[in-house]
């Protein structure tokens, strides 16, 4: 469904519309009753900008769906659970976001999911295809630098690709990248704007450091920060110890950038977050940037300029990685069809 705002029309003095600023929206998440998707599904709810979240997983949604649609806050929540309710729960979906797949354990490299979560990313790219093609698609699946081109290719081969409504979901390195810049910095957390380009795996992740406004760091400081931003996935992993990888940050994370493309939809300007998209501003298929989210997904890939000497060899160190990660991604679709 298309998104469109309403607002307050006084027809006569006795007679007014109902007055609502908020979309006519679907969201849906795929893998919803999992670590990631049950927090992340509250989060929407909460936001109250959603009005109808269909909830999916393949077990486990009615609670989950059950005890989220008691919040009393805007929209309606629906739950869907197995092959057989999954194209019900895309059906006329404006954004579907999702975290379906499994998670590392310590000692795992993100690439080490690769074989268990392509065939989950893909068939549930194969569904999105059919149900609700016009969608943003929204993916936290890891490996990011490989799923995000999987799902290109099964939307490309079902003549339904949209390259500004796929987007990878980086926001969670963001959201490090401010958190621990704030802390270094003792600048307030609120106001730290930080960009996070490349893709989502270790060295590929790229924070540009040198372009805080207001913030002065050693070199050492540098070097030390970025490697944290870059491993924050690991430490998360590490702290839980075999119990999985971050969810409650990345629900946040999710629920925030999913919000953000919700605003963009419903027409609101100025809407700039980093994602990892579909474009050529490097040799790499795919790089996350700063987009600008408008009213079909990402309207403008700002790219990068003006990178410090230490940001520039990232930058020349792991393009080749990102292509060899998208080509794992695309031989996997070619060699499964
Ligand atoms: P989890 O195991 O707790 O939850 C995954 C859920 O996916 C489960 O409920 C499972 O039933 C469901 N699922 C499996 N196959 C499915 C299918 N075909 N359709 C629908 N649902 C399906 O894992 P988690 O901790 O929530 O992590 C999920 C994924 O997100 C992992 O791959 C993890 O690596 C990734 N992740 C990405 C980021 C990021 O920044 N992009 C951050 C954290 C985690
Ligand atoms: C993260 O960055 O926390 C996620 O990609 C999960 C992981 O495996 O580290």
């Amino acid at each position: 469904a298309a998104p469109t705002a309403s607002k307050a029309v006084g027809i006569s003095a006795s007679r007014t519309f109902t007055s609502s600023t908020t979309a006519q929206n679907k969201v849906a998440v795929v893998g919803a009753a999992g670590g990631i998707g049950q927090p992340m599904s509250l989060l929407l709810k909460l936001s109250g900008k959603i009005e109808h979240l269909s909830l999916f997983d393949i077990v486990n949604t009615p609670g989950v769906a059950a005890d989220i649609g008691h919040c009393n806050t805007h929209g309606k929540v629906t739950s869907h659970t197995g092959p057989e309710e999954m194209s019900t729960a895309l059906d006329g979906c404006d954004i579907v976001v999702i975290p379906a797949g499994v998670p590392r354990k310590p000692g795992m490299s993100r690439d080490d999911l690769f074989n268990t979560n392509a065939s989950i990313v893909k068939g549930i790219a194969e569904q999105c295809a059919k149900s609700c093609p016009k969608a943003c698609f929204l993916i936290i699946s890891n490996p990011v630098n490989s799923t995000v081109p999987i799902f290109a290719d099964v939307l490309k081969s079902a003549g339904v690709f949209h390259p500004g409504k796929l987007m990878g979901v980086t926001t969670l390195d963001v959201c490090r990248a401010k958190t621990f810049v704030a802390e270094n910095q003792g600048m307030d957390v609120d106001k730290v704007e930080v960009d996070v380009i490349g893709g989502h795996a270790g060295t590929t992740i790229m924070p540009l450091l040198s372009q805080i406004p207001g913030a002065k760091f050693s070199d050492e400081d540098i070097k030390a920060l970025t490697h944290r931003i870059q491993f924050g996935g690991d430490e998360v992993v590490k702290a839980k110890d075999g119990a999985g990888s971050a969810t409650l940050s990345m629900a946040h994370a999710g629920a925030y950038f999913a919000g953000r493309v919700l605003d963009g939809l419903d027409g609101q300007a100025d809407i700039k977050e980093c994602t990892f998209v579909e474009c050529d501003i490097t040799d790499a298929p795919f790089f996350a940037s700063p987009c600008t989210l408008g009213k079909e997904g990402v309207s403008e890939i700002h790219g990068f300029k003006n990178l410090s000497s230490f940001e520039q060899a990232l930058v020349d160190d792991n393009v080749d990685s990102l292509k060899k990660m998208a080509k794992k991604g695309s031989d996997f679709v070619k060699n499964s069809q």
